[in-house]
């Protein structure tokens, strides 16, 4: 049998940074990290992120913040950085190694490189489209520290997977999985919601086309109005089980935080499943977008920017689909000529109030078993967060996996 050679990661080579054994006896200065540098760090470590081997340096930043590029022409679209207080960045000087410890712990170290200020107000305008703070991503942007420190990562300790760590796949792990399933063409699926029938068509559409489906749900922060993501591996396993071909779909999830960056945040969707061995993306309609900041298509124009050569990994682009009764299916309006009142479609927002309601989603728009899941799983998590009372307050901005 011949070997299934697998894509090339990006920039030619799957970064390796984790190094368990370093010697950081004699390292005394300390960074504090916050759940998105601890996830970003361990994303770099592993080479989800590669060409990246640590938090960006100032030619970098600018770079990517401008022109979507790393310094040295190769496709980036979100700055990866480590936001540091204005009083430890005094403290330090280029060259040094520093722990980056969270609660308590160091999980890696840090060769210093820049430290730089950001121009915020332009990184938002750039990479969000926007400075208004009420986009969730803009607001993450301001509130974290307000200097940057590039440099060199080593992942000295792997971050403890409370839930679900039999779907954690690092890429070299995942990509060994693709060549022993004899996949070769591969689509890759981000998503931060439940898998809806819109969710499914595309998924099968594609499937049609290609060997296997990489199901990779995104399990980092997400805005504390998404569905918790422990809710979601239960339906995507319940799905999976009831409707999908066993040896045709592997799930696996992305433990990175959700920035709702829209455009820019599918090209960086799409490089790191490359990464992790697709070969192929699906980009459907306002992918990971939020509220109206981006046109419903946005999100699959900006790939027009990159020559195919450059991005490596192919883009499945998507319209919007939805149940049309008059159709007795899924379609989308490529497919459909009814009206816009024969279409089941109904917005993130009324579908949770539903589900908060204990209210069942019509079955043309969300599966009756994936439905039952979420109604429980969100009524667990409001007992829970009720039991924990003002705790809650403090923790529930954002939901960790
Ligand atoms: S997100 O991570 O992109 O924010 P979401 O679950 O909303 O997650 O979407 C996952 C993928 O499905 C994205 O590529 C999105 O564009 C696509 N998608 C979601 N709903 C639809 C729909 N009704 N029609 C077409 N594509 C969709």
């Amino acid at each position: 049998m011949s070997t299934i050679t697998t894509i090339e990661p990006h920039g030619g080579t799957l970064i390796n940074k984790f190094d368990p054994n370093l010697s950081i006896d004699h390292i005394q200065k300390e960074i504090p990290l916050d759940a998105t540098a601890l996830s970003d760090l361990e994303l770099i470590a592993i080479g989800a992120y590669s060409p990246l081997t640590g938090f960006l340096n100032k030619e970098d930043y600018l770079s990517v913040v401008n022109q979507i590029r790393l310094a040295d022409g190769t496709v980036w679209s979100l700055p990866i950085t480590l936001p540091i207080n204005p009083e430890t960045a005094e403290s330090l000087s280029t060259g040094e190694d520093v722990r980056l410890v969270f609660e308590g712990e160091t999980y890696g170290v840090l060769k210093v490189g820049d430290i730089f200020q950001p121009d915020k107000q332009k990184e938002a305008e750039k990479v969000y489209k926007t400075t208004n703070e009420s986009h969730p991503g803009v607001k993450k942007l301001l509130d974290r520290p307000s200097v940057y420190a590039g440099g060199e990562i080593t992942l000295v300790k792997r971050i403890q997977k409370k839930s679900f760590s039999e779907f954690h796949l690092d890429p070299s792990e995942s990509r060994k999985t693709f060549q022993q399933l004899g996949w070769k063409k591969i689509v890759g699926f981000q998503t931060r919601n439940p898998v809806h029938r819109a969710h499914e068509y595309i998924q099968k559409t594609a499937l049609e086309t290609v060997d296997g489906l990489f199901l990779n749900p995104l399990v980092g922060e997400t805005k504390s109005d998404d569905i918790p993501a422990d809710v979601r591996m239960e339906s995507y396993q319940k799905l999976l089980e009831n409707y999908y071909p066993k040896d045709r779909v592997f799930l696996a999830v992305f433990p990175a935080a959700m920035r709702y960056a829209g455009p820019r945040e599918a090209i960086f969707h799409a490089l790191v499943r490359k990464n992790f061995g697709c070969t192929h993306f699906i980009v459907g309609r306002d992918h990971a977008g939020v509220g109206n900041y981006y046109g419903t298509y946005e999100a699959q124009e900006i790939f027009t920017q990159f020559s195919s050569e450059e991005l490596g990994i192919t883009p499945m682009f998507f319209e919007h689909s939805f149940y049309c009764t008059k159709c007795e299916g899924m379609a989308s309006s490529k497919t459909c000529p009814h009206d816009q009142e024969d279409r089941v479609i109904l917005s993130g927002t009324k579908v949770r109030e539903l589900l908060r309601k204990g209210e069942l989603p019509p079955s043309t728009f969300s599966r009756k078993e994936v439905v039952e899941i979420l109604i429980n799983g969100l009524k667990r998590h409001e007992e829970e967060s009720k039991l924990k009372g003002d705790q809650h307050e403090h923790t529930a901005k954002y939901h960790l996996a």
